[in-house]
């Protein structure tokens, strides 16, 4: 069976742009694949952050996560940093990628001009990415668009390291994107993508008046001044929005009383709050019981992380071999 890798940062609670962007799709591919996930925290310091809740967006991710559906009987979910192979490897793979390559991607072209002195973490990020996918020797990745690159990148580096290593046998496999329907979710400010530094998400675990409060002033076609005026539903964000959370029978009646002025957008608004609210109740049911049992995500944590280190120990030994290092002997226990 394929194996997939997958990591996400630890922007703590999920939103429903996350949700539908990537983590939907999680949840379903564990049904057909090997699934390995990760809550990445060591690329979440390649900028300026705040590591004051650094563990706690961690957690808040990881119950984030659960309660949508990843399902750790048959994906081990894990923290990276919880396993150090990750950086051993990414520091191993310095190796065999230049600088030049680095300074290419879009990414770190565009945030590192938010630096005065750029952080180097920042301009590795895409080497301790591969490093991730690498060290499970993950065949598929699903990622964003906006990620592409780093992951083309992953496969150059592995033909580097195969040939150089390996004797061109693929010991790494290159990963292939998987890459499902563009789903640039609009914050409810219809103005950027959803995102939490924005504050124009809808949170996973809002309840249903917050969800409300939120949709209730959000962005509309402009050109919709008052009840009368007829509306434009294709420039309209929460017409979309309604594509994800209504059933179709919705969506065709949204865009009929959009069109033909038939109702206003609180109605049109409060229709989907209920639709949302309905969607998003057994997810923010298990988040509340995950909640309420302590210490329950820190060992489904552990237990992904002792399930990852296996497969990336077996990893590190042959690579480590392959690169030509003195293996480390181990003491028996009485001559120390
Ligand atoms: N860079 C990815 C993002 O920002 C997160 C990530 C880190 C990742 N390591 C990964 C995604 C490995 C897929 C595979 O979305």
């Amino acid at each position: 069976m394929p194996r997939i890798f997958s990591g996400i940062q630890p922007s703590g609670e999920l939103h429903i742009g996350n949700w539908l962007g990537a983590v939907q799709n999680w949840v379903t591919l564990q049904l057909s694949y090997e699934c390995v996930f990760c809550i990445v925290d060591l690329h979440a310091i390649t900028g300026k952050y705040d590591h004051e809740t650094l563990a706690q967006r961690t957690r808040e991710m990881a119950v984030g996560l659960l309660a949508c559906g990843i399902d750790p009987d048959r994906s081990p979910l894990f923290v990276q940093s919880h396993v150090a192979e990750h950086a051993e490897l990414q520091w191993l793979l310095n190796a065999v990628t230049p600088i030049g390559d680095l300074e290419r991607m879009t990414q770190f072209k565009d945030k590192s001009q938010r630096f005065e002195s750029v952080p180097a973490g920042l301009l590795n990020y895409p080497v301790l990415m591969a490093a991730d996918i690498l060290l499970y020797r993950a065949d598929l990745v699903p990622v964003g668009d906006d990620q592409i690159q780093h992951l083309e990148l992953t496969r150059d580096i592995a033909r580097k390291w195969n040939a150089e290593f390996a004797a061109g046998e693929q010991y790494f496999p290159e990963p292939q994107p998987i890459l499902t329907e563009a789903k640039r979710i609009m914050g409810l400010d219809g103005e950027a993508k959803m995102s939490k530094s924005l504050g124009n998400t809808v949170g996973l675990l809002d309840g249903p008046e917050e969800i409300w409060q939120k949709l209730r002033p959000a962005k509309t076609d402009p050109a919709r001044v008052t009840r009368k005026d007829p509306g434009n539903p294709e420039i309209c964000n929460i017409y979309h929005l309604h594509r994800y959370f209504s059933p179709p029978e919705t969506v065709a009646k949204v865009a009929d009383h959009c069109r033909g002025a038939k109702w206003g957008c609180l109605d049109c608004k409060r229709e989907l709050a209920d639709n949302m609210i309905a969607a998003l109740a057994p997810i923010r049911e298990r988040a509340l019981d995950l909640h309420t049992e302590p210490g329950r995500v820190e060992e489904i944590l552990a237990e992904g992380a002792a399930t990852a280190r296996k497969i990336a120990s077996q990893t590190m030994l042959e690579v480590r071999g392959r690169m030509g290092f003195l293996p480390a002997a181990t003491l028996c226990p009485d001559s120390r």
